[in-house]
């Protein structure tokens, strides 16, 4: 534990959310046991977690699908580091769905074995920040958690050979959902009937998570978590909302800095729907 304040505690070079996170667990996560059926969602915060997380429950759970069974999306894929719901997962049955904003370096040693299976999913840094900002103002105490987004994804791609691992990118799951989930279906493994992918796109869009009491946050931010104003966790949902923030000296320098720090890095982005 390198230093701590109320709200952040910096361990190991990351920021993480002092209040939900059990110091224990973090300082023997790197062995925590991975099982090799295990499923991870590793993101950058704001994006595309909790998109991914329905979209796993809904492959996964076929209770979750229909809609018969009425367990969250955060119970169904927990955040490894943040357990708000003290989930026991060493008694949690096969497969283990967990989402992470860990950097390459903190995660459970045993990912390693290449078995575990992990979905990266990343976002264009401008609607990144566009969405923290929103978010930030949103909840009544939310330290901005992390370490530098260049850094998240540069490491996590350079040591991609180092793990099982699928990059999915938020945009093109914007574009063409219907594709990501089969993609991502068949990395897991899990081949769905057609009707299963039609259920999993159609639950999987913004306006249906949106209005899914299970899969929009709503009760864990304004009942458990505390927030400054009526606003929602999923917010709009888009490509390209940095346009509407950004003015263009922001948006040029962020650019400057970009092509500085992205030099060489060879996944593409999409900043807006019109123009990639
Ligand atoms: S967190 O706090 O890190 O878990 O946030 P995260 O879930 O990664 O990111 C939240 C943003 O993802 C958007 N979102 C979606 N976009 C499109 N389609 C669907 N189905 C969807 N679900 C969540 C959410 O609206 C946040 O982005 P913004 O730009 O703020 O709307």
């Amino acid at each position: 534990m390198d230093n701590t304040d109320q709200y952040i505690l910096n361990f190991k070079g990351y920021n993480f959310n002092l209040p939900v996170v059990d110091v224990d667990f973090l300082e023997n996560i790197e062995d925590f046991e991975i099982r090799d059926d295990d499923v991870f969602i590793v993101t950058y915060p704001k994006s595309g977690t909790i998109w991914t997380q329905q979209i796993l429950s809904l492959i996964y759970f076929e209770g979750h699908r229909s809609r018969t069974e009425i367990v969250k999306t955060i119970d169904r894929v927990p955040f490894l580091e943040y357990n708000i719901h003290k989930i026991d997962f060493l008694e949690r049955p096969s497969p283990r769905l967990f989402s992470t904003h860990l950097p390459y370096y903190l995660v459970p040693k045993g990912l390693k074995s290449k078995k575990a299976k992990i979905i990266y999913i990343y976002r264009n840094p401008k609607d990144v920040l566009t969405s923290y900002f929103h978010f930030s103002n949103l909840m009544a105490i939310i330290p901005v958690v992390g370490s530098l987004w260049f850094d998240h994804i540069k490491n996590w791609y350079k040591y991609r050979h180092d793990f099982n691992i699928l990059f999915m990118m938020y945009e093109e799951m914007k574009l063409d959902l219907r594709s990501s989930v089969l993609k991502i279906s068949h990395f897991l493994e899990k081949e769905l009937s057609e009707e299963d992918v039609e259920a999993v796109v159609k639950q999987a869009t913004f306006k249906n998570m949106k209005s899914d009491p299970k899969a929009n946050y709503d009760d864990i931010i304004h009942k458990e978590v505390g927030t400054r104003n009526d606003g929602h966790f999923l917010r709009k949902g888009v490509i390209g909302d940095w346009k509407n923030y950004l003015t263009v000296e922001q948006s040029e320098r962020f650019d400057r800095i970009f092509q500085r720090k992205m030099k060489d890095f060879p996944l593409k982005f999409i900043w807006d729907v019109n123009k990639e």
